[in-house]
């Protein structure tokens, strides 16, 4: 048995930066506290103390040292981007009325809405004082953008979802709002940080995108097929709200007469009865459009990896290139 062989590229990525993401979370420990408020460090003890997989601050960690940064301010941009993504979940799953979040109860489940919201507000705010601190412009010009985007897509996403007439366009747009845009963020500010020439600032802005865009394709495939003991999030929620993800949008694109009512009922009108959420995942394996989503987030995932090439050889570069694999390989 090698048990104690690290396999899995972001446990690779978390033991190279694991010096610098300890100051990551100390840092973040220390900024979700509030004394004012206890309701604050609650939630935010809740949510962050159950993990998660700090994908996205691993994300800047790696491309400030792939660009050979020395100073200390992108362990603060790290955070920076755990805190909006953290914001964001919190808000995320009252907008989805989720029940579930890395493993445990949502805070909007066992506290109330207005809790999730206000503390994702406030872990915004805080964000945006932990960027100010490294005093570039352009860090704050690229990091404030995201927001504005992720939310944007968010917001896309409300309209489009129960419209059957939402197309894989519109989807690669709202996924890439509410999701690339701040994977891309992440790495490029840690570009940006290490003062990088443009071409390499350019290529980890297009390997974040491409990573995002193949993750969240990855997700919206795991709400269908994937189970709750692993990734910690209820399957079938997509479904129960109506998204128009993927597979559905591929499915409905070849759908019988029949088939297209079924969708009207349950996705378009939200009549949703007992055993839809099977009849629907029967119709995705009749049409395969599980394996063609697939199929397109390793598409994506050679993107990102192609987007790596004129980067300095570097054995990060080696990890997030095996880490593209990765988030589709957590399909398998
Ligand atoms: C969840 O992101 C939100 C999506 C974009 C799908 P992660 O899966 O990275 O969440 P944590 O931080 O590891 O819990
Ligand atoms: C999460 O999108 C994206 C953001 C947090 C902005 P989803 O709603 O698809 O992600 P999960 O499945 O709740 O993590
Ligand atoms: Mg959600
Ligand atoms: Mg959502």
């Amino acid at each position: 048995m090698d048990t104690g062989t690290i396999t899995k590229p972001h446990e690779q990525l978390a033991e190279t930066l694991a010096a610098e993401m300890a100051d990551v979370n100390a840092l973040i420990a220390e900024r979700m506290a509030s004394e004012h408020a206890p309701r604050i460090p609650q939630v935010t003890a809740h949510l962050v103390g159950a993990g998660g997989k700090r994908l996205r601050p691993m994300l800047t960690l790696a491309a400030a040292r792939l660009c050979g940064y020395e100073g200390g301010h992108h362990v603060r941009l790290a955070a920076t981007v755990e805190f909006i993504h953290t914001a964001t979940l919190l808000h995320d799953d009252v907008v989805d009325e989720s029940g579930q979040r890395r493993g445990r109860p949502t805070a909007n489940l066992l506290w109330d809405n207005k809790s999730s919201i206000l503390v994702g507000d406030y872990l915004f705010s805080r964000s945006f004082q932990l960027m100010v601190e490294t005093g570039s412009l352009r860090v704050l010009d690229i990091l404030a953008n995201a927001s504005a985007t992720i939310a944007e897509g968010e917001v896309l996403q409300l309209s489009a979802a129960s419209d059957l007439g939402t197309d894989e366009k519109i989807y690669l747009q709202i996924i890439r709002g509410k999701t690339a845009a701040l994977f891309s963020a992440a790495t490029q500010v840690g570009a940006v940080i290490a003062q990088a020439p443009e071409d390499q600032v350019a290529a980890l802005f297009a390997y974040g995108d491409a990573l995002g865009i193949a993750f969240q394709i990855a997700d919206d495939l795991l709400d269908y097929q994937g189970s709750a003991s692993a990734t910690g999030k209820n399957v079938g929620d997509d479904f129960r709200e109506r998204k128009m993800t993927l597979p559905v949008i591929k499915a409905i694109a070849v759908a019988t007469a029949d088939e297209r009512a079924f969708w009207e009922r349950t996705i378009g009108k939200g009549r949703q009865e007992d055993g839809d959420l099977e009849h629907a995942l029967m119709l995705m394996g009749k049409y395969g459009t599980l394996d063609a989503t697939r199929r397109d987030a390793v598409a994506w995932a050679e993107t990102a990896k192609s987007s790596l090439v004129g980067l300095p050889d570097h054995p990060i570069r080696a990890i997030l290139h095996d880490l593209a694999d990765y988030v589709v390989a957590r399909l398998n």
